[in-house]
């Protein structure tokens, strides 16, 4: 889906499609040669990392291994309350893996945080995170974070995973949505 077709649900443009494949591409870089001679075991968070997991592993030249997590964060409405459920687990035994979780957003950083302590305490050889995009102004905790794309600002952003009401995740740019859609 491109912007144009739904402009009128969108203020700007604040990430083209282009400019997130150029940055993929550039941290891929970086891990290959953080990771040389190591095997990656990449785990997405269900759903938003989808498009951020299928980029950045096509980019990655070694193989790769992934796998993937669900999780929910209890508490009303969008606000996440830092306690978190998981819905689906990994496949796979971690001990002994080199472990990059794979994000698209950190809002206030909760459910990595969370995420974090969960899977250093499964016996991985290292945890690191990349996430693609995070909203420095609506952090609650420090997430330490090795890879990390673009700085945005706290406003309502969709598109590239990034959803609203399950909406927009198809959109190939990410974008502000107009407050008349969820006002
Ligand atoms: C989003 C995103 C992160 C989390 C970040 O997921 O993918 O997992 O919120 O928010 P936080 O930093 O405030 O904890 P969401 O719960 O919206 O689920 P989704 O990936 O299925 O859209």
């Amino acid at each position: 889906m491109d912007a144009r077709e739904i402009e009128a649900d969108l203020n700007e443009t604040l990430v083209t499609e282009a400019e997130i494949h150029a940055k993929l591409a550039e941290l891929a870089r970086r891990i290959e040669a953080d990771y040389e001679g190591r095997d990656i075991l990449l785990v997405g968070v269900l759903k938003g990392a989808v498009m951020v997991m299928a980029d950045l592993a096509r980019e990655l030249r070694p193989h790769v291994t992934m796998d993937w997590m669900a999780v929910s964060s209890y508490g009303a409405g969008t606000q996440s309350s830092g306690v978190v459920r998981i819905l689906k687990d990994l496949d796979s035994d971690l001990t002994g893996r080199h472990v990059l979780i794979v994000e698209d957003i950190i809002d206030s950083g909760l459910t990595l945080s969370w995420l974090l302590g969960n899977l250093r305490s499964r016996g991985a050889a290292s945890v690191e995170i990349c996430a693609l995009f995070r909203k420095p102004d609506a952090a609650k905790v420090e997430v330490p974070v090795r890879y990390i794309g673009f700085d945005i600002p706290n406003k309502f952003v969709v598109g590239y995973g990034l959803d609203y009401a399950e909406r927009y995740r198809n959109l190939r740019d990410v974008a502000v949505l107009a407050p008349h859609v969820y006002s």
